[in-house]
């Protein structure tokens, strides 16, 4: 359902008589930015296809909706142009983007926000009618073009709009995919070197019925989002448990960069333990929020001349290190001296939410901590969003395209979201008509086991240890020693794990216990195999790229 309008149009599933079956011509996998601007784009051009797209929960639920800052453009070719953001998106992934990848993104960005200006998305303007285009870390120049502090909420709300009027979207709400279906669910051996693997749709658990139902299609789309829930102190919502890129691994197909965490420097201090944590926007530094300790010391200068503003490794590392050396639990955001009207115009839910718990932004300094926000890695895709298994395609924070190398540029994925969900749609268009559903009879899910209820605390104490184990060892600073301590915790947790999973029905709170042991498992093997610190991973055994000030004490 719809929370904005109450839309929802009757959803036409066709199952098979004789199975737990569903046909569509494509299955997308995912309801934030990425999954529905692919929807509705091959939608819109192909009225006589079937698009089937799955949802664990709410259609609205994603991190797509919790967006603040805004999606960056290059939209003011006076003072602004390509190549400056090309070369900041350059600077803040250390070495590590593909260039044409960036190339692509940035020169294709402005179409593709123009579109979801065209379907309905606001974004604030001046009063000369002129976007309000602001800034954040890293960026030469005002490019983000934002809706207040809830541009995710609007760029959501206009897909979930437009998703909901389009007859040939069917969106399943509440539908968990476990796994997608390969030639390995066929009886064949495949492996990570077998040529060809080929996509054939997804198993996906309806969690009203708790039924395992087989979704077939011509192509599929993986948007499943990112996976801040492997940590405990997380911007992400539940949600964000790495399902997607768990399925393509389990799949064999290839996933990198996943050593490259971001951790967003201000989230809302947060000692309630609340899940997700509160996060203050970038934009409100770019707004004129300076970064000061406890006692009202500014030290990001000590750090980057850029100050507070300096690119979002560079300053939570700083916080970091200032939290250790003061033994603090938190540092602190200093707007004290912003113009109130304008600040609470511009983030009138981060005012409200500083206000309900005690603090008032014009009068006191907020306090804030490092918490994990995005995942740079993910399932490799190529520029069209190819990933290394045939007919499957994936977009969003899901994928790593090489546009954030070691370190995303602010406000840079709700473009690459949309960069690639047009490219995927081009590619689709192409190849749609000579690729058909599977010959060969796909097997329903085999449903073994039964669920003990007293067992489903062995899930829940499974989960906390490993969100405690990643965040002990495998956070913003790690060493060989802490990446030991963390592979050989993370493995006992993945036997028992498995062991339960091999012996009790599914739910989707073993699923996603399982998905985040794998992402745990990838982040930490490519960490240990990372031999340098660079852009979001840092290790004191190998300090040397860090060029900026050595850590190594810590
Ligand atoms: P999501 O929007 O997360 O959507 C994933 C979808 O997949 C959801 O519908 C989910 O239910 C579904 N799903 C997941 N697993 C399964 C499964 N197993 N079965 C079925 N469905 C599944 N980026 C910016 O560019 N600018 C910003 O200002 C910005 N601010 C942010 C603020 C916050 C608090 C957060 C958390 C992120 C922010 N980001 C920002 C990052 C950005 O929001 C995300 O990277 C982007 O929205 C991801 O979009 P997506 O479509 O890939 O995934
Ligand atoms: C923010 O508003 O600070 C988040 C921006 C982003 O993650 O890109």
């Amino acid at each position: 359902m719809n929370e904005w309008t109450g839309i929802r149009p009757p959803q036409a599933v066709h199952r098979s008589p004789f199975s737990n079956m569903i046909q569509s011509d494509l299955l997308v996998l995912g309801s934030g930015i990425a999954g529905l601007t692919f929807a509705l784009k091959i939608a819109q051009e192909r009225p006589d296809l079937k698009i089937t797209v799955l949802t664990k929960t709410n259609e609205t639920e994603s991190n797509t909706r919790y967006a603040q800052g805004g999606v960056a453009a290059v939209w003011d070719f006076k003072t602004d142009s390509y190549q400056k953001h090309i070369q900041d998106t350059l600077i803040a992934g250390d070495g590590l983007c593909d260039e044409k990848i960036v190339e692509i993104v940035v020169k294709e960005g402005p179409d593709r926000v123009q579109e979801i200006i065209d379907w309905g998305a606001r974004f604030d303007k001046k009063k000369d009618t002129n976007y309000d285009l602001a800034k954040e870390g890293g960026h030469s120049e005002n490019r983000i073009l934002h809706y207040k502090d809830l541009t995710g909420w609007e760029m959501q709300r206009t897909l979930s709009e437009q998703a909901d009027l389009t007859p040939n979207i069917t969106v399943l709400e509440h539908y968990f995919a476990i796994d997608i279906i390969t030639q390995h669910h066929l009886g064949h051996t495949v492996t990570r070197v077998t040529p060809g693997i080929e996509c054939y749709g997804a198993y996906a658990l309806n969690k009203e019925t708790s039924e395992i139902e087989t979704f077939l299609a011509r192509m599929t789309v993986l948007a499943t989002g990112g996976a801040g829930q492997v940590y405990r102190n997380t911007t992400n919502p539940v949600i964000a448990t790495g399902d997607g890129m768990a399925m393509v691994y389990r799949a064999k197909g290839r996933i990198q960069n996943m050593e490259f965490v971001q951790f967003h420097p201000t989230a809302l201090y947060n000692p309630a333990g609340d899940n997700p944590a509160f996060l203050v926007s970038e934009a409100v530094r770019g707004f004129g929020g300076i970064l000061k300790t406890p006692q009202g010391e500014e030290f990001m200068k000590k750090y980057d001349e850029r100050g507070s503003l300096a690119s979002r490794d560079i300053v939570a590392r700083a916080i970091d290190r200032e939290m250790k050396i003061q033994g603090a639990e938190y540092m602190c955001l200093d707007c004290r001296h912003l113009d109130k009207e304008g600040f609470v115009a511009h983030f009138p839910t981060i005012y409200e939410k500083c206000l309900s718990i005690g603090i008032d932004p014009m009068k006191d300094m907020i306090p804030v901590t490092p918490a994990c926000h995005y995942m740079c890695g993910g399932i490799m895709t190529d520029e069209m969003g190819r990933t290394s298994i045939n007919r499957l395609y994936a977009a969003g924070e899901c994928t790593c395209t090489g546009l954030h190398g070691a370190n995303r540029l602010a406000s840079n994925s709700l473009l690459e979201a949309m960069v690639f969900a047009h490219r995927i749609y081009l590619e689709v268009k192409e190849k749609i008509d000579a690729t058909h559903l599977p010959t060969a009879s796909i097997p329903d899910w085999n449903a073994q086991g039964t669920t003990d209820p007293k067992e489903l605390i062995l899930i829940t104490q499974s989960t906390k240890e490993l969100k405690d184990v990643m965040s002990y060892y495998v956070g913003i600073v790690r060493s060989n020693e802490r990446l030991k301590r963390a592979t050989d915790r993370l493995y006992i947790l993945y036997k028992e794990t498995e062991d339960l999973y091999h012996k009790t029905t599914i739910s989707p709170q073993l699923c996603e216990l399982r998905n985040l042991i794998t992402m745990a498992y990838l982040i930490t093997r490519s960490a240990t195999m990372r031999k340098e610190s660079r852009g979001l991973h840092f290790t004191t055994d190998y300090p040397d790229e860090l060029g900026f000030i050595d850590l190594t004490i810590l």
